[in-house]
């Protein structure tokens, strides 16, 4: 039976990991088939380089699927099965300041976790809410993908504001570390283990992994991780084919310092920002950080070769290339298009599924993914010391999402010290009143 061609609307249409998702789309034709594409954005000028090149490659690769590029939101949200949203509202230019200002004052800078990643959360939340809406009014059958970040502020968002909306947020983090994993381990595929994980975005652990005999890994890998992080052999060796970039390599190292914590776990990598907040701020350079990083190599390198393709008209030798990880979107969109009953970790409302913690905290867990959506699989009690944790930064998350909904400048204050990473609650106001003044632009006024 063939399968149902479907429609796809990617939101963000000029971010910097379009090419690399239209071209992974590409190679999935014959398990995801599309007929139609479309880009929305709401920068015109930034969207359309992206796009002109991608009309070049879908000329060249697969003429039969229709190409829309548009800011219009009723053009864009008609007609629509699947929204893969990833929206950076503010761009780069904001993303610095959240890195840099918290800097100033010795506190880490980071795109997700932290006051950072706060202030990115009180931008995002009115950016994907707007999109759930659209998608609503225009195409009220179709499901959005999100992966936007902070994943954790926005998943929190969109379930207390729209609670019955056809939204899944996932993130690609686990993901990755996952396929570390599975070179540790001498594994053909990530698809090859089976795992248990609990936890919040950017804030969870994994307790259980299996081959496809049902027999356990984890104690390879915790012997691994313990003494490398998530550094992997052939890293170790200099026998890697792909180099990561240095800022990642110290991160996976930097992983067994967290796992050194919990030995019986194998933790997310962004635990270190709470767990070593001192050390992120010594490896930090506050006049150039991960965002100076990413404009002056993936955004630039992106857009030359957008304009390069557009220019000379062919693909043919374009040096832009799939998004490999990016396919857990499609297994995503699979599962629900074709009912497929794929395993994936997603971010869900808890309700039981982890047994002694908030029934509504955004959770990090394995679910079953059909064409109604995620089914969350239970993963029973967790310990003392993950609990208290985890608390701590769902309060965090809550509190930003009332912040934004109420307008209030107190529960923002609070959310900002509440986090970890924050030294005291005189520095956590400091910082506030100054990402407050960059923000105006984007967030609501705070009384
Ligand atoms: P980017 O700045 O290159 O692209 C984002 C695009 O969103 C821009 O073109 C911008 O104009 C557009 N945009 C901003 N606000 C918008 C709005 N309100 N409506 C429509 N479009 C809007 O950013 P990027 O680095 O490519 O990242 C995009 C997003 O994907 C970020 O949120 C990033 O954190 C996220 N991301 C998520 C994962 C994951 O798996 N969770 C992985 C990587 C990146
Ligand atoms: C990125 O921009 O690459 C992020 O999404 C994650 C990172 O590397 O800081």
């Amino acid at each position: 039976m063939s399968l149902k061609e479907q429609s796809i609307l990617v939101a963000g249409g000029g971010s910097t990991f379009t090419p690399g998702i239209v071209l992974m789309l590409l190679e999935n034709l014959d398990k995801f088939p599309i007929r139609q594409l479309k880009f929305y954005d709401n920068d015109k000028e930034r969207q359309q380089q992206i796009a002109d090149a991608t009309e070049v490659i879908l000329k060249e690769r697969a003429p039969h699927i229709k190409f829309v590029a548009t800011t219009d939101p009723e053009e864009a949200f008609s007609d629509i099965d699947f929204v893969m949203a990833h929206i950076r509202v503010g761009k780069y230019a904001m993303r610095e300041k959240d890195e840099k200002i918290p800097l100033k004052y010795g506190v880490i800078g980071q795109e997700t976790c932290g006051p950072g990643g706060i202030a990115y959360g009180m931008r995002s939340i009115g950016g994907v809410l707007e999109l759930i809406d659209y998608m609503e009014q225009y195409s009220p059958e179709a499901w959005m993908l999100n992966y936007s970040n902070p994943a954790a502020i926005v998943a929190e968002a969109t379930r207390k504001l729209r609670p019955n909306s056809k939204i899944i947020n996932i993130c690609d983090m686990p993901v990755g570390i996952e396929n570390r994993m599975k070179d540790v381990l001498g594994l053909e595929s990530r698809k090859d283990m089976t795992v248990k994980y609990y936890g919040l975005n950017h804030f969870g652990w994994w307790t259980d992994i299996r081959d496809r005999d049902g027999k356990d890994l984890m104690p390879e890998l915790k012997e691994w991780v313990s003494k490398n992080g998530y550094i992997t052999p052939d890293e170790l060796n200099g026998a890697a084919e792909e180099e990561v970039e240095p800022s990642w390599f110290y991160t996976f190292g930097k992983a067994k310092e967290v796992q050194w914590l919990d030995p019986d776990t194998l933790p997310n990598t962004y635990l270190k920002y709470y767990f070593y907040p001192q050390d992120e701020v010594e490896h930090s350079d506050p006049e150039h950080t991960r965002a100076n990083e990413v404009m002056e190599h993936r955004e630039k390198n992106t857009f030359t070769e957008c304009n390069r393709i557009a220019n000379i008209q062919t693909a043919e030798d374009a040096k832009l290339e799939a998004d490999e990880h990016a396919t857990y979107i499609v297994d995503l969109a699979r599962a629900i298009a074709y009912n497929s009953k794929e395993r994936m970790l997603l971010i869900v409302p808890n309700k039981g599924a982890i047994v002694n913690f908030d029934e509504d905290a955004m959770v990090e867990v394995p679910c079953i993914v059909g064409s109604q959506g995620a089914e969350p699989l239970t993963q029973g009690e967790i310990p003392r010391f993950q609990k208290g944790l985890m608390e701590q930064q769902v309060a965090v998350e809550k509190l930003v999402v009332e912040a934004w909904t109420e307008g209030s400048y107190q529960k923002l204050w609070q959310a900002l010290f509440l986090s970890k990473t924050m030294p005291n609650a005189r520095v956590a106001k400091q910082i506030l009143d100054d990402l407050i003044e960059v923000n105006k632009e984007y967030w609501p006024e705070l009384t």
